[in-house]
């Protein structure tokens, strides 16, 4: 893998770790950031050996959101389009991965910060972080994704108190209403998103990309469809090495040997 400016990447077993590295801009996402965050999750993905993938900014702060000094060189509409389909394109990349994604927020994950950590499939964070989009207070709203996903994730009007005020919640407020999964003191979060990882880097791969696969394409369905949906990936695992490995081994008292096939 290449080396990056604005990120550390990082292999541990199955894992694949990458930590926003602008601690200067508190790790705001500028152009170079973003092209990198995307190259490297499209290599991730391509990428059987790695099963899970952890997002962090390390112990102080998570993202403080867009570089603002962005938005000062948009001068036509065109860019202005390009720009935000770009952040949510890049940010999006998680989402899109077949391999579950687990942000470990510790410190401020502000305005397309916390645009990130919801395109992850769960969030920790530490008992010291600060959830907000702030974008109000600039005159705008959150546009990667923030104000269609974050209604999705704690209800429309949860969502909206917080894109109306501005104001940042805590770790705890946040894990209260659903927004982060687990609370942990910062010098724990990153060991617990690791444990957390390592136990579903075990699992059988392919049953675990059908599950994300199921759960967010089902919500964008309605219920029927979704059901049926949910039926017609159920032959894909019938028919799956894993499924018949697993119950073989089950019946049989001993350790599955899953390939992701
Ligand atoms: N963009 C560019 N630079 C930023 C930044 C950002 N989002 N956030 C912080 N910085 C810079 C500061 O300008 C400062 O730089 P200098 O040292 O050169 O002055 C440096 O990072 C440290 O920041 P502070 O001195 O402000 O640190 P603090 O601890 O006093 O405050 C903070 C921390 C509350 C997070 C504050 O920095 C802040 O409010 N940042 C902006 C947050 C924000 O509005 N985010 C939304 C961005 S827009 C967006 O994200 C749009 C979208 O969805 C697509």
């Amino acid at each position: 893998m290449a080396s990056f400016e604005t990120i550390i990447y990082e292999e541990k077993e199955e894992i694949a770790i990458i930590t926003l590295n602008r601690p200067e801009r508190l790790n705001a996402l500028s152009l170079k950031l973003l092209e990198e965050l995307n190259g490297v999750v499209d290599e991730i993905d391509s990428r059987d050996d790695l099963k899970v993938v952890v997002i962090t900014g390390g112990r102080k702060v998570f993202c403080a959101g867009a570089d603002i000094n962005l938005f000062s060189g948009l001068t036509k509409v065109e860019e202005a389009y390009r720009f935000i389909e770009w952040i949510k394109y890049s940010l999006g990349s998680l989402s899109r991965l077949c391999k579950p994604t687990i942000a470990a927020i510790c410190g401020y994950a502000l305005g397309g910060g916390l645009e990130l950590c919801m395109h992850c499939d769960i969030r920790i964070a530490s008992d010291n972080a600060k959830l907000g989009l702030p974008e109000i207070n600039l005159g705008a709203f959150p546009g990667a994704g923030g104000t269609q996903i974050l209604p999705r994730l704690i209800g429309s009007s949860r969502a909206k108190e917080m894109l109306f005020g501005g104001d940042p919640i805590d770790a705890q407020e946040a894990f209260r209403i659903g927004l982060v999964n687990k609370v942990f003191p910062k010098e724990k979060v990153l060991e617990e998103a690791m444990n957390m990882a390592r136990a579903w880097a075990k699992k059988p791969p392919y049953a675990v990309r059908t599950i994300k696969r199921l759960v967010d394409n089902g919500l964008q369905m309605d219920l029927v469809h979704a059901l049926k949906h949910e039926s017609s990936s159920f032959l894909g695992i019938w028919a799956s090495h894993d499924f018949k490995e697993g119950t073989s081994a089950f019946l049989e008292k001993r350790k599955a040997d899953f390939k992701g096939e």
